[in-house]
């Protein structure tokens, strides 16, 4: 049996503390939180679970084999580091870290303790998103020409972090997971309209080494709820449409040719193919259910997580070179 301990008990902790006290191999033995009210609120949900305000009590149980580390993205540095030099497991919520270097350092403490170190890139244990993975990797789209993808709501808004670092964690994990090809320089635009210096709505262009392109949209200003992906290839189009309770992938078999050979403007004429659409049957599971497993898993097996921290730093790379793009007026910037 794991002993868990979840720090961090705002919106998106207690689905862990769900997910984890319904796992057979763990026990949730902490929920830890600043706030005598997410605790409280917690504590009613779940009563066997210690309410705790201070994270260091977490960390000197010998109990507590694991930590979630479910705060605000300026404190996950210090709260994970803390976590290894006390010998826990860490389980950190996207984005890893608010830059590059503590993403390093985070990377070289869970070496350095010998522990699993993953990130909350739920999006990777969404069936669909698996499916859409075996589908591109299975040639079905052919070449991707580009890539569109849209994330909009009314909220939630934040006035740490920009949009960018609060939703494109997924886009992006989700483009490392699916593509072959690594992004090598980003484009933002983005602009503040609510709280001063916090882009609340932003046009991300992400550019590829095999010359592949992603355009990103991302706002927390927007009339509707929106999640969703288009996938374009030369043989198939594939659109993802997060919203849908079921069916939320469908596969086009359309697609444009141009003639190889003409001679006069005339005979010039593109070739359109309108064919069948097909919609595959998804198992629809809690994607948190199968990120909880795989965190036990590791844990348990010494294997490497799906979201390591390798994953979790090759996407803070992009959120650190968007950041500059953005507050240079949306010039590209190289993905180093
Ligand atoms: N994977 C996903 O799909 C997903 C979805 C939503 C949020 N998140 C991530 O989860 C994290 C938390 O987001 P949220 O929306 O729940 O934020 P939130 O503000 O609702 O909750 C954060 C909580 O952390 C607590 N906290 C802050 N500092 C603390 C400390 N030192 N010790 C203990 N508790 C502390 C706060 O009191 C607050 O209750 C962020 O990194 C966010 O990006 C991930």
């Amino acid at each position: 049996m794991i002993g868990v301990g979840v720090i961090g008990c705002g919106y998106w902790g207690p689905n862990h503390v769900r997910n984890l006290s319904a796992n057979p191999s763990s026990r949730v033995l902490y929920a830890c939180d600043l706030s005598e009210e997410r605790l409280a609120h917690v504590g009613r949900l779940y009563p066997a679970t210690r309410p705790v305000r201070d994270y260091q009590e977490v960390l000197r149980d010998p109990a507590v084999d694991a930590v979630v580390v479910a705060t605000p993205v300026s404190t996950h540095a210090r709260i994970a580091l803390d976590a290894f030099r006390a010998g826990k497991h860490v389980l950190v919520e996207k984005p890893m870290t608010a830059s590059v270097e503590d993403a390093l350092r985070l990377i070289e403490a869970a070496d350095r303790a010998g522990k699993i170190l993953m990130v909350g890139h739920t999006f990777l244990y969404a069936s669909a998103v698996r499916m859409i993975q075996r589908t591109i990797a299975g040639g079905v789209l052919g070449r991707i020409h580009y890539v569109s993808m849209q994330r909009l709501n009314l909220g939630l808004f934040q006035t740490d972090y920009n949009v960018v670092w609060d939703l494109a964690p997924h886009d992006v994990s989700i483009l490392l997971y699916l593509l072959p090809a690594r992004p090598v320089a980003v484009s933002v635009h983005g602009r503040a309209n609510v709280h001063p210096g916090v882009e609340d709505v932003a046009m991300m262009t992400l550019r590829f080494d095999d010359g592949m392109i992603a355009f990103l949209h991302f706002s927390w200003l927007d009339p509707k709820k929106v999640r969703q992906a288009i996938f374009v290839g030369d043989k198939k189009m594939l659109v993802y449409d997060d919203i849908r309770d079921t069916e939320k992938v469908d596969i086009y078999d359309k697609g444009v040719s141009a003639p190889k050979h003409y001679d006069t403007y005339a005979e010039f004429k593109f070739s359109y193919r309108y064919g069948e659409k097909v919609t595959p049957y998804i198992e629809e599971v809690e994607p948190l259910k199968f990120e909880s497993a795989h965190f036990l898993e590791c844990i348990q097996t010494g294997k490497k997580p799906l979201t390591d921290g390798a994953n979790g730093l090759e996407v803070i790379r992009v959120l650190e070179a968007s950041h500059r793009s953005i507050k240079n007026g949306g010039g590209f910037e190289k993905i180093g």
